[in-house]
C-alpha cells in the first residue's frame, strides 16, 4: 500500500499493511489482535518525514465526530475525535461562535496528534484551551484521561514526545472555548498589519481567523500543492551571549526572550542567512518564503529531503555554532 495520500510530504513509500479504524471498539480490537511493535500508528500524517517502506501494519486513526461535553453561558466543553482534521474542526468552532483556536487556523494534520508536540501558532498554542484528551494505553488496553497538566506542556513538547512515547493512542481531545467576551490574541506582530491592511478595528474571531489564513497562505505552502511538514526545525533556544554574538555581525537578528539568560532565534531567519533560502536538489527544497519549511517538489524521496536537512544543519551550525532539531519526526 503506497502511503503517499496519507504523509503531507507526498513521499511515495510503501506499507506491509494498512488499516484505517473508525470506531474505538475497532481500535481496542486491533491493539489485542497485534503486538505494539508491529504496528505504526498515522495520525493525519503531517509532522513525519518517510525515508523507507514501513515494515509494519499500518493503523490509520479515523475516529471522527464532535460532541458538546458541557456549557453554561460563557463557555464550551467541546469534544472532537482524534481523526477529525484539525483546521475543518477550527471552522467548525468558528461557525458556532467558538473563541479560543482561531489563531491555530490552517494547521495540517488531525485533532488527535495535536497534543504531541502541543502544535501552537501565531501567540497561541494548545495547551491554552485544551481541558484534557482521552487516550487508550497501548499495552494494558485501558482508557486514560489526561489533563493539561499531566502532559507537560513545552515549546512543541508533551509527556506523548518522551516519557509514554508510542505508549498512548488519543482518541479525542477536549477544549474549553469561549461563547462570548472572547480573548484575542492579536500581538504577534503581522496580525495587526494584516487587520490594519483590511481597514479592521475591532476583529472578531472570524476576523483574526481570516487574518491568520492569509499571513499563512503568503509564506507557507498548500501541502496538496507541495509536499511539505510545515516548519522541518524548531527554533532553537541559546544563550544570551550566543545571541550577543551574533548581533556583532547581524544587529538586526530577531529573536524572543525566554528568561533572563536565553532568547529563541527563529531558525528560518538563520537558514535564510546562510543562503540556502530556495536552494533546491532535485525536487527536494528549501521554501523559497520561508526557510525553516523543507518541501517536496514532486517525486523527492524521504532520503533525499533528510539529507538536505542534514545540510541544512550543517551550513547553519558552521555559520553560527547553533545546532538545529528537527521538528519533524523521521522514519
Ligand atoms: N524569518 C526570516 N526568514 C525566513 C523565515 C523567517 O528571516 O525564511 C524571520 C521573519 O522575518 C521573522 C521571524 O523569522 O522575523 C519569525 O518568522 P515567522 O513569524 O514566520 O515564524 P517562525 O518563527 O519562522 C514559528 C512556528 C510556525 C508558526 C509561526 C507563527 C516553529 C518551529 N514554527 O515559525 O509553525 O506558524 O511561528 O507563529 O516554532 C509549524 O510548526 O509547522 C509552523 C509553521
Amino acid at each position: 500500500v503506497s502511503l503517499k495520500p496519507y504523509n503531507t510530504f507526498g513521499i511515495d513509500v510503501n506499507a506491509y499493511q494498512f488499516i484505517s479504524i473508525e470506531s474505538e471498539e475497532e481500535l481496542i480490537e486491533i491493539l489485542r489482535r497485534f503486538y505494539a511493535s508491529e504496528l505504526f500508528v498515522l495520525g493525519g500524517g503531517s509532522n513525519m518525514l518517510l525515508t523507507q517502506d514501513i515494515n509494519k501494519t499500518v493503523l490509520h486513526i479515523n475516529l471522527k465526530g464532535i460532541e458538546i461535553v458541557e456549557e453554561d453561558d460563557h463557555h464550551v466543553l467541546l469534544k472532537a475525535n482524534a481523526g477529525e482534521n484539525w483546521h475543518d474542526f477550527v471552522l467548525y468552532c468558528l461557525e458556532k461562535g467558538y473563541g479560543g483556536l482561531e489563531n491555530l487556523s490552517l494547521i495540517p494534520g488531525n485533532v488527535g496528534t495535536s497534543p504531541i508536540q502541543n502544535i501552537g501558532a501565531y501567540g497561541v498554542e494548545l495547551k491554552d484551551t485544551m481541558s484534557y484528551c482521552e487516550t487508550i494505553n497501548r499495552q494494558t488496553l485501558n482508557k486514560k484521561r489526561f489533563y493539561t497538566k499531566d502532559c507537560r506542556f513545552g515549546y512543541r513538547d508533551s509527556v506523548f514526545k518522551t516519557k509514554f512515547k508510542n505508549q498512548y493512542i488519543i482518541t479525542s481531545v477536549v477544549f474549553k472555548l469561549t461563547k462570548k467576551d472572547h480573548i484575542l490574541h492579536i500581538d504577534y506582530g503581522s496580525i495587526q498589519n494584516e487587520l490594519e491592511s483590511k481597514k479592521i478595528s475591532s476583529p472578531t474571531i472570524q476576523d483574526v481567523s481570516r487574518a491568520i489564513i492569509a499571513i499563512r497562505q503568503s509564506k507557507l505552502p498548500d501541502p496538496n500543492q507541495i509536499g511539505n511538514s510545515g516548519s522541518f526545525f524548531k527554533n532553537p533556544i541559546v544563550a544570551f551571549s550566543i545571541l550577543e554574538n551574533i548581533q556583532k555581525s547581524f544587529p538586526d537578528v530577531p529573536f524572543y526572550k525566554i528568561d533572563e539568560s536565553s532568547v529563541k532565534i527563529p531558525a528560518g531567519w538563520l537558514i535564510e542567512k546562510t543562503g540556502l533560502k530556495g536552494y533546491r536538489k532535485g525536487d527536494a527544497g528549501v521554501h523559497s518564503k520561508q526557510a525553516l519549511v523543507l518541501v517536496n517538489h514532486g517525486n523527492a524521496s524521504g532520503k533525499e529531503v533528510h539529507e538536505l536537512s542534514e545540510h541544512v544543519k550543517k551550513e547553519v551550525e558552521k555559520k553560527f555554532k547553533i545546532k538545529l532539531e528537527t521538528e519533524v519526526n523521521i522514519f
